[in-house]
């Protein structure tokens, strides 16, 4: 393991995936917006994106859905998703510096949306806007909590996609309450006995081997209702 490597993938365990407010998580990214992409290809947190996009083109939606790429970032996935034809695209993102380099990409998304998904916050956003909703490294402590996840179904269309990539909650359990003992399986159960969304196909999770840093993730895919 290559000293860069350690030294990103500890901030992540013993700094980023920490229980803390969503606010604070987003000084963190506020500074690290400089060096974000650099950082993503030596922690290997690219193929979150990278993996999100393939899967996603799988699904053969067509070309022109529009689509929300939940807590943008740099625009990585953006970037991905433009590479397999979608380019109706827009970028959410709580953090202004991050969405900044989002912007500077020229043409990968046609909207900004500076704000955050919280619990009990609504989004500046209708009801049903989108035809999709992606969220690439977001699920995650102190990130987009599962509890939040209503606001994104309420502003994606009945019969639209709702898809994230994460890792296995192990990854997260050392200083998270959120994704200890199933608490993060038996919340998101509940949007589908509330009847909100289906699981897609075999995406429920889907498991990908050795996602990042030795540890596995899981891409989900859900259809609103
Ligand atoms: C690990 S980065 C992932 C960026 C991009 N999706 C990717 O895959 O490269 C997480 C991003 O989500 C944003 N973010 C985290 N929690 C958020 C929240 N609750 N609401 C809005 N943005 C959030 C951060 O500001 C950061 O830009």
């Amino acid at each position: 393991m290559s000293n860069q490597f350690a030294k990103i993938n500890n901030f992540i365990e013993d700094i980023l995936y920490v229980d803390r407010s969503v606010e604070e998580t987003m000084k963190i990214y506020s500074e690290w917006a400089r060096n974000y992409n650099e950082h993503a290809e030596h922690g290997q947190f690219i193929n979150m994106p990278k993996l999100l996009a393939r899967e996603f083109g799988k699904l053969n939606l067509p070309k022109n859905v529009r689509i929300l790429d939940v807590g943008a970032g740099t625009g990585l996935l953006g970037t991905f998703l433009h590479e397999i034809g979608y380019e109706n695209i827009d970028a959410l993102d709580g953090s202004q510096e991050m969405l900044d380099r989002a912007k500077s990409l020229n043409g990968v998304y046609r909207n900004f949306i500076n704000a955050l998904v919280k619990v009990g916050q609504r989004l500046p956003i209708e009801d049903k806007t989108y035809d999709v909703a992606l969220m690439s490294a977001v699920v995650c402590p102190s990130h987009i909590s599962v509890e939040a996840y209503g606001e994104i179904v309420r502003i994606v269309k009945s019969g639209g996609v709702i898809g994230w990539i994460k890792r296995v909650n192990e990854a997260f359990s050392k200083n998270s309450n959120e994704y200890r003992n199933g608490a993060y399986e038996n919340l998101l159960k509940k949007y589908e006995i509330n009847g909100l969304w289906t699981p897609i196909n075999s995406y429920c999770p889907a498991v990908i081997e050795n996602l990042m840093a030795g540890t596995n993730g899981e891409i989900y895919f859900m259809r609103v209702i």
